[in-house]
């Protein structure tokens, strides 16, 4: 009786799962096919020799290789697909880039994520307080006209109170007609014209944005610095309710440490009018360099609306009242931060900038 050539089948089987389990890479995979399951396997050797065998054994033995023969081709898929997945994650792992390092010459230098600037973050928490308080935020023009910027406030050309803002101009049109603005007050023009055209009174809004002047910078004046404006129109409006607010204000934006007050001053578009001032944190009031001695530091101006702003966009000076307020962002970041020398704003040293992050 002869030995039927499957007689070793299990172990033959057996030996080509192993080899499949030992494959590293998709390359060893496909190079090895056919040697696996291909016509130099094993497998095709046993097929062709089941030929010798007599019908019946040869029908038994046929079905037993298929059933190996599936087996084995199985095993290999099932490792094609795992190395095939190793090498893409491989692939992706080998393509990260880390966005927090830089790379300078051979060293590898990590950078942190950028954050908004003192400024910026101030006069988001500005606006926040005045939300709170029931304003809504307007925005304005940078780029203004002379009657926005002066006129409609009731500083007609050649008055000497032009003198309290050193202006930037632009050259466009006639000569000193366009200006960079020197305050937000022109914002208030715009609001209150809208206010007019749309029916809208009465208005409760902050207007904060980027302001310029030819100031020469020091300790408390940048040339381009921020304020933010404040307009209140309604009906019954008093004195008594612009101190409110600046006083409101004061207490939830710098805390009960920080006193604030009010002296008498002049603006062309205000009366009366009053220059607000808050305790200097640098020195606690004692008098330093920042504040020049004084103890306090001046934050803006504000008054009741002049009668002649309010005929300028045409409201009805007997019916409504109303007062605003303009005050520097920057220096509210320099008073609640203790910043010694404003011009640490836009020096732009990282050591500074990321005390706020
Ligand atoms: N615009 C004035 C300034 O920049 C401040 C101010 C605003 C005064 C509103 C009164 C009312 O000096």
């Amino acid at each position: 009786m002869t030995t039927s050539p499957l007689a070793q089948l299990a172990e033959q089987t057996d030996e080509l799962l192993a080899t499949i389990a030992a494959f590293e890479s998709l390359d060893a995979l496909r190079d090895a096919e056919p040697f696996v399951v291909g016509k130099r396997s094993i497998l095709s050797t046993l097929q062709k020799s089941l030929g010798a065998l007599e019908p019946e054994a040869r029908r038994d033995a046929g079905a037993q290789l298929q059933g190996a023969r599936r087996t084995v081709e199985t095993a290999l898929e099932a490792r094609r697909h795992e190395l095939a997945r190793a090498a893409r994650a491989q692939a992706l792992e080998a393509d990260r880039l880390d966005l927090g390092d830089v790379v300078v010459g051979a060293v590898s230098v990590p950078i942190g994520v950028g954050h908004s600037s003192l400024v910026a973050s101030t006069q988001r928490q500005l606006e926040d307080v005045f939300v709170a308080m029931g304003f809504t935020v307007s925005d304005g023009p940078e780029v203004e006209s002379d009657w926005y910027n002066f006129e409609a406030l009731n500083i007609p050309p050649a008055h000497p109170a032009r003198g309290l803002w050193d202006t930037f101009y632009v050259e466009l049109g006639e000569p000193e007609t366009v200006v960079l603005r020197t305050h937000t007050s022109p914002t208030q023009i715009h609001l209150m014209e809208n206010a007019v055209a749309t029916n809208a009174l009465p208005v409760h809004s902050v207007m904060p944005g980027r302001c310029y002047r030819r100031d020469t910078p020091d300790a408390r004046h940048l040339a381009t610095f921020h304020q933010i404006e404040g307009l209140v129109v309604d009906r019954g409006i008093t004195f008594a309710d612009l101190a409110g607010v600046i006083e409101t204000f004061t207490r939830a934006y710098f805390g009960p440490d920080v006193e604030s007050r009010l002296r008498p001053a002049y603006f062309p578009f205000t009366e009366p009018s009053a220059e607000f001032e808050v305790t200097c944190t640098i020195c606690r009031g004692e008098g330093c360099r920042t504040c020049s001695n004084t103890g306090w530091i001046e934050l803006g101006g504000c008054g009741m609306l002049d009668p002649a702003v309010l005929e300028a966009v045409g409201i009805d000076g007997d019916e409504w009242s109303g007062f605003a307020f303009g005050f520097g962002i920057d220096r509210c970041a320099q008073m609640r931060h203790q910043i010694a020398d404003m011009r640490a704003l836009i020096e732009n040293d990282v050591r500074f900038l990321r005390q706020f992050s």
